[in-house]
């Protein structure tokens, strides 16, 4: 069966949609939906968007391609990202990378052997002030250290 989002995926595009002046306009939120409505942004996920969009599909793979929070493959159930941008680096998030390459024992863009963790390194998350920072799925884990990652990994198993 076809790729479609369901009837409440499209009651919210239809929403989104409705926010902008131009329904193209909306494609970074729908493309958003869409990736929590399969999993990630698939060849068949971005030509079903860029069809609904009306928008050529070549020009959503560009966007997909540009923002870190947009997944062309399949991540796990914890998606860590970290900042890497300056303020982030000179607060220490090189450390930060480190230590989570080796919890983890992956490297940047893998994901854990059991699929709980998926770790890559971003750019600014626009929490700056309090560096360093990362996302987990949804939530922000800032002012970030070896001992505050530990806890946050525990509560995660
Ligand atoms: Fe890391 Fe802005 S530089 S949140």
């Amino acid at each position: 069966m076809a790729l479609e989002f369901s009837p409440q995926a499209l009651q919210k595009v239809s929403e989104v949609i409705g926010r902008y002046p131009h329904k193209q306009s909306a494609v970074v939120p729908v493309l958003y939906l869409a990736q929590e409505e399969f999993g990630h942004l698939s060849q068949e996920a971005i030509e079903y968007v860029a069809n609904l969009m009306e928008i050529p599909a070549a020009r959503l793979y560009g966007i997909v391609s540009f923002y870190t929070m947009l997944n062309m493959q399949p991540v796990g159930k914890h998606h860590i990202q970290v900042c890497r941008t300056l303020p982030c680096a000179l607060q220490g998030a090189g450390k930060i990378i480190a230590f989570l390459k080796e919890r983890l024992s992956v490297d940047l863009g893998e994901t854990t052997p059991d699929g709980k963790f998926t770790f890559s390194a971003v750019e600014c998350l626009a929490s700056c002030g309090t560096a360093p920072v990362m996302q987990i799925n949804d939530t922000y884990y800032e002012n970030l250290s070896p001992e505050k990652i530990e806890k946050i990994l525990e509560l995660l198993k």
